[in-house]
């Protein structure tokens, strides 16, 4: 099962090589006949907007019981990791469950950033369980394993990689029926709790990977802010680092319509389609909400206004992301994390080394945006002046604006400094660009998204080398 994964991505490496930069932020040629991608293939003309049910209140946990005893359920899995399991949101799941007489299990195993071993375990007590609906409590790691799970105990006889995206995986379409799953966020990040995304760490290649099917998104997501209180502040500031990048890529992610190819059937058409009128709505939001209160969620738990506030703007930006995509923060942040050497995050209860994701997205922000802002300055310089002050600025400089923007925002919020800190050194950007390569084709399939990623390696863009310092 490795070997093919490998032997695909070794495939996609000769075949990227070969190829001319086509990057859209740096090739003065750069151009696209309506309807044709520069490869000369047809590109998509429509969007589709995926979205789970979602509640939003303050107590609104309560009502998980009964809202299982309305689907009919009578055999629920109650998934969440060991740190939650012993903390106040899992208990007023399992309260509510016990009052609405609703039978359940607990899987509490889940591996906070997990990996295709980790996501494997969830899958067998699913498959075992013969569950007829799932609770996920817990941040992305845990929502993203409970889909995989449901997924998977769904369709027992598919192989791991058959659903996991391309090149790694074969990306097939999902057909079969899964069961109801209500998703209760306890971070404010992934937005997890919107999207039909379950992202894992590929221990074979030392890669993040996912699945990305409109069909495995959550039924219902409910949103209760209370949940937030809990939340050390290392996790709010990281996940919150999420939010804003989700905002700010899907805001500038190639445009659906230069998406190619053009789906033959619409179930071909991804998840991740690139940026999009509706999403955009979305993005924006989030982004004016991270501006306002980021910074005094993480400062003050009592701050219930800015805690509630970033719950929403996680969910806000997963509808616009889990539509639109994302791309090179997130496609590099994949192989920052996997490659983790000895680090480990402050206020993370957890017994490896971690690089959290909301971390591993944010810390190449001003270096991608600097690069992407070529591509679309006009959108790059209204989000730095979402961010900040910035009534002098011109659009040709928005690159340099927007990342000075981000470097202030996270000097004011105390992040580790660059790559460094996590303990990588010059000598592994060979590694951090061979495991980015393989994310082109999942974050945003599009040729042109694709080289550019591909680009940092035969131009040598001066990309990598702004990570590292
Ligand atoms: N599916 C998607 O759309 C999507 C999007 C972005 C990221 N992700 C994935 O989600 C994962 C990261 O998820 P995350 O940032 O939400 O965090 P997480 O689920 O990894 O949890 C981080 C830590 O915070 C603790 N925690 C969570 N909520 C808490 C609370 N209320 N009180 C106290 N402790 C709490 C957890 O126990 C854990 O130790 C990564 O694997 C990432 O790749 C998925
Ligand atoms: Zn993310």
């Amino acid at each position: 099962m490795a070997a093919a994964a490998r032997a695909r991505v070794a495939h996609l490496l000769r075949q990227l090589q070969r190829a001319a930069c086509q990057c859209p932020s740096h090739s003065h040629t750069y151009s696209q006949a309506p309807g044709f991608s520069p490869s000369g293939k047809t590109t998509d003309y429509a969007f589709e907007m995926a979205v789970s049910n979602i509640r939003y209140g303050a107590g609104v946990t309560k009502e998980v019981g009964m809202d299982l005893q309305n689907m009919g359920a009578t055999n629920v899995c109650l998934m969440t990791d060991k740190n939650l399991s012993q903390l106040p949101p899992v208990q007023t799941v399992m309260d509510s469950l016990v009052k609405n007489g609703i039978n359940f299990k607990v899987y509490d195993n889940v591996r906070v950033e997990p990996t295709q071993r980790s996501f494997m375990e969830a899958i067998e007590f699913a498959k075992k369980g013969a569950f007829d609906a799932y609770v996920a409590v817990g941040g992305g790691s845990t929502m993203d394993t409970c889909k995989a799970a449901n997924l998977y105990a769904s369709s027992p006889h598919s192989e791991f990689l058959d659903y996991v995206s391309a090149p790694i995986g074969k990306g097939k379409p999902v057909t079969v029926p899964l069961k109801p799953l209500i998703a209760v966020p306890t971070t404010s990040g992934t937005g997890s709790e919107t999207t039909g995304v379950a992202v894992f760490d590929y221990e074979h290649l030392k890669v993040k990977t996912g699945i990305a099917s409109r069909a495995i998104k959550p039924t219902l997501g409910l949103i209760d802010p209370l949940h937030t209180r809990h939340m050390p502040d290392g996790v709010v500031a990281n996940s919150g680092f999420d939010v804003l990048c989700h905002a700010l890529e899907s805001y500038t992610a190639l445009p659906y319509h230069m998406r190619s190819p053009c789906p033959s059937s619409p179930i071909a058409r991804p998840a991740y389609q690139g940026s999009n009128p509706i999403s955009d709505i979305w993005a924006v939001h989030a982004l004016r909400i991270v501006a306002k209160y980021l910074k005094r969620a993480v400062r003050n738990p009592d701050d219930v206004e800015a805690r509630s506030n970033m719950h929403l703007a996680s969910a806000f930006a997963g509808i616009g992301f889990g539509n639109a995509g994302v791309h090179l923060c997130h496609g590099m942040s994949y192989p920052i994390s996997g490659l983790v050497k000895t680090y480990r995050a402050k206020d993370y209860n957890v017994d490896h080394p971690l690089v959290p994701h909301g971390l591993s997205v944010v810390l190449t922000s001003p270096a991608v945006f600097t690069f992407t802002a070529q591509m679309s300055p006009e959108r790059h310089l209204e989000t730095a002046g979402i961010l900040a002050d910035i009534r002098t600025a011109r659009t040709p400089d928005a690159g340099p604006i927007l990342a000075d923007t981000l470097r202030k925002f996270l000097f004011d919020l105390d992040v580790d400094d660059g790559l460094a800190a996590l303990g990588y050194s010059k000598a592994d950007i060979p590694a951090l660009v061979k495991g980015t390569l393989p994310q082109g084709a999942y974050e945003n399939p599009d040729p042109p998204f694709l080289f550019l990623c591909l680009y940092i390696i035969p131009l040598k863009c001066g990309l990598c080398e702004a990570l590292v310092i």
